[in-house]
């Protein structure tokens, strides 16, 4: 998959070591990203990074999201309450393709602490690698958009 924006990276300290594997798979890949941190394993809040990463998708610099934490649950809650992003913390590929396919998902959230490096590396290729379905999902992406305003 080529995009025409670089991919936001963040993390906190216990998805720390998993980002620097997945910046150096996308450098691999010719897949430009911008790194929004963590810089180090020093003891963060997942809140603010994970921010910075939806920011960055929010405000048009990045196509997409990847948020790494210890368990990527408390990313995703983060940016799931992030009007506009649609967040999807996975461990497997199948749901990684079908959140990009079905849910035009925005963010993909991983746990550092749960997913092994070669996995985590698959489950990113197959979120970076599928599309958008649009046709009926559209319509269910609209409706899930509406409880924004609940
Ligand atoms: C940090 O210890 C840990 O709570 C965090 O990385 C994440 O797993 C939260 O959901």
């Amino acid at each position: 998959m080529q995009f025409d924006k670089p991919i936001a990276l963040a993390a906190d300290h216990g998805g720390y070591e998993l980002k620097e594997v997945i910046k150096a798979h996308l450098t691999e890949q010719g897949i430009a990203f911008v790194d929004f941190g963590t810089d180090s394993a020093a003891s963060v809040d997942y809140p603010d990074y994970a921010a910075k990463g939806c920011d960055a998708v929010l405000n048009g610099s990045c196509a997409l999201t990847i948020l790494c934490c210890g368990t990527g649950v408390g990313m995703s809650m983060c940016a799931n309450k992030i009007k506009g992003i649609r967040a999807c913390c996975c461990s497997d590929t199948f749901s990684a393709e079908f959140t990009r396919r079905h849910n035009n998902a925005n963010c993909l959230c991983l746990g550092g602490r749960v997913v092994g490096a070669g996995l985590a590396l698959q489950i990113v290729d197959a979120f970076l690698n599928a599309e958008f379905e649009g046709g009926r999902h559209q319509n269910r992406i609209d409706k899930m958009m509406a409880l924004e305003n609940r």
